[in-house]
């Protein structure tokens, strides 16, 4: 039976389908790390305060990219290269969702509206992760080759989520609430089209690899319309909604010194 867990299993034991895993993942993390570090670098004198916490994020992202790179050069895997149409966080970045790269990379200080453009980016950005992230540690929490890595940026994510919720309804009760609001609105539902366009993408590609034949990739796609079609009739709202996160403060003070579980 075609199931989330039994589609991950195959693309883990194929040496190439696990490369092209790792390096997708791999990179879009690292871009995200890039991403944080210049923002936090470029924070207005207004919200110093939240500067550690971006680059607490960014930290973390750049952690999460060395460790699918790690469990590539476990198994004497090499990175390989990652096909445009796969790249997740550079199409959002092509739709204009979120902070140009181009922007970010002048030495010119972000606006506060900046800022919740950023955070807004980044809560609906953080559900998709924390979500994939929650499927994988569900399923293969107790892998002997990748549960402790599952398990570590799960909670990692999980942690970027409540950051995001937390400042953004900061943001929201000083006026900005219009403002993140149709930002998130926007952004969500950018996001599921390009998840979907990706999803696809990358299905593509481990059909080829896999060998799958055209009836299983038929239904692997039928699958990712259909949950494009639950997402654009209302799923996407779960992307939106703000509420106080019970995990408060979650990026605060240094990240904690443990080890990069591989
Ligand atoms: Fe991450
Ligand atoms: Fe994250």
């Amino acid at each position: 039976m075609l199931s989330a867990k039994s589609l991950f299993q195959e693309i883990l034991a194929n040496d190439d389908s696990f490369a092209l895993f790792c390096s997708i993942a791999a990179s879009g993390e690292s871009q995200g790390g890039w991403e944080n570090a210049r923002i936090a670098a470029l924070v207005p004198e207004s919200e110093r305060e939240l500067a550690p916490k971006i680059t607490r994020h960014g930290a973390d992202e750049d952690k999460h990219g060395r460790i699918f790179n790690a469990l590539m050069k476990k198994r004497g895997l090499e990175p390989v290269p990652v096909p445009p149409e796969t790249d997740y966080t550079m199409l959002l970045e092509k739709h204009g969702i979120g902070l140009a790269h181009e922007q970010l990379k002048r030495d010119q200080r972000l606006t506060v509206q900046d800022i919740v453009t950023y955070l807004s980016h980044s809560r609906v950005t953080e559900q998709r992760a924390s979500e994939q992230m929650d499927l994988l540690r569900k399923h293969f929490a107790d892998h002997p080759d990748i549960g402790r890595a599952v398990k570590q940026i799960s909670n990692d994510e999980d942690n970027h989520l409540a950051y995001c919720h937390e400042e953004l309804l900061r943001f929201a009760y000083a006026g900005h609430g219009r403002a993140i609001q149709r930002t998130l609105r926007e952004c969500a539902l950018a996001e599921i089209r390009i998840y979907r366009d990706v999803s696809l993408a990358v299905m593509a590609n481990m059909g080829r690899i896999l060998g799958w034949s055209k009836a299983k990739s038929a239904v692997l796609a039928a699958g990712i319309h259909a949950m494009y079609a639950y997402e654009r009739l209302g799923g996407w709202r779960r992307m939106v909604s703000l509420k106080t996160p019970e995990r408060r403060n979650a990026l605060g003070g240094p990240a904690p010194a443990e080890p990069e579980f591989v």
